[in-house]
């Protein structure tokens, strides 16, 4: 398998971007070829400040490295560093239908929230992402449940290119993990876990344990008292225990016998410890990243190379395919 994904640097990350991608990620590491990458072209389409973009894109870094990625196993790197990106997008662009981009959750969603500024970027984003992974080949994308109509359409794409200008790219996967998929927001469990959601509704992997304690402690349950898993029943609670299970280890039917009969404090109080726990380590070595700079973007200047001789190649190809002169 060859694997690409990639986190937009547009906010704090959280455990719903831990659970959904980098977990996958870190583990995928171990026996496949792999590129992550900072999507930075990705935030450009909402009016951002120069100086906070600088600053989360070399966070997102740093939270990957401290999240157990490894520059020795994948190559890590920052999308505006690797031009083709933006090249292989235009000519994609020419394939994609402006009827299928409508189609997009994503855009419809954004589009609502930000309708003051509903840019050609916003609409084309689905494109960009397209030429992300087909530009590596990648077999493979791991990704979060939101994503997933994405890939469809890079599917699409690939699949249209190859039959108009003969076989090019090569048609990737979603892998979307079977649970943690679709994390909610602890403040109202029918949303989706975002960086641009209410603070109450992320936990961010830099939160300290008073701030997750209160967070968890807030967080909408749903009625009754038993710490039981029903995601139709139980929404709510069943998010709570999803999050549990996944940075304890602790299967679901454990944690329910474990909080038998001891109602919704005591496993919210279970569950501030286990996430504190978790992010302890996580933390500590986001400050080590963090606190040189230059270390981070030596790697992501040595992922950026590995990258580029790998899209310089692809677009030698797609060029002659397509006509242009290369
Ligand atoms: P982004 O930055 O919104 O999210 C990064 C990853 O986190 C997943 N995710 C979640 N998973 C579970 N529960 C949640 N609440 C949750 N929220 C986010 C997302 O599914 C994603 O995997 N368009 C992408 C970035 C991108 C990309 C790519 C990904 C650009 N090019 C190429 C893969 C391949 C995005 O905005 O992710």
């Amino acid at each position: 398998m060859k694997i690409f994904s990639g986190i937009k640097p547009s906010g704090i990350i959280h455990l719903g971007n831990y659970i959904g991608a980098l977990r996958q990620w870190v583990i995928l590491q171990d026996a496949h070829e792999c590129l992550f990458c900072i999507v930075d072209l990705h935030a450009l389409t909402v009016r951002v400040d120069p100086a906070l973009l600088r600053r989360l894109t070399l966070e997102t870094a740093a939270t990957y490295i401290a999240c157990g990625l490894d520059a020795k196993k994948s190559v890590l790197f920052i999308q505006s560093h690797v031009p083709p990106h933006a090249e292989l997008a235009w000519i994609l662009n020419t394939l994609a239908k402006i009827s299928e981009l409508k189609l997009m959750h994503q855009f419809k969603e954004k589009s609502k929230s930000n309708p003051e500024n509903i840019n050609a970027g916003l609409f084309d984003y689905p494109v960009l992402m397209a030429a992300d992974i087909l530009l590596y080949d990648a077999t493979h994308v791991p990704v979060g449940q939101d994503q997933q109509q994405h890939i469809e359409l890079a599917r699409e794409l690939a699949r249209r290119f190859n039959s108009i200008y003969g076989k090019t790219f090569v048609v990737p996967e979603g892998m979307i993990p079977p649970r943690g998929a679709k994390i909610m927001a602890l403040d109202n469990p029918a949303k989706k876990m975002e960086k641009t959601g209410s603070i109450g509704g992320y936990i961010a992997l830099t939160d300290t344990p008073d701030v997750i304690r209160k967070k968890i402690k807030s967080a909408v349950t749903d009625s009754g008292s038993d710490v039981l898993f029903d995601e139709k029943k139980k929404p709510a609670l069943s998010n709570l225990i999803t999050i549990y299970h996944l940075l304890s280890g602790l299967s679901i039917p454990a944690i329910e016998k474990e909080y038998q009969g001891k109602g919704y404090g005591q496993f919210k109080k279970g569950l501030s410890d286990v996430t504190i726990d978790f992010l302890k380590p996580i933390q500590q070595k986001f400050s080590e990243c963090m606190g040189d700079p230059g270390a981070l973007l030596r790697i992501l200047e040595k992922g950026a190379c590995a990258a580029r001789a790998q899209a310089d190649k692809k677009m030698q190809k797609v060029k002659e395919n397509i006509g242009l002169i290369a």
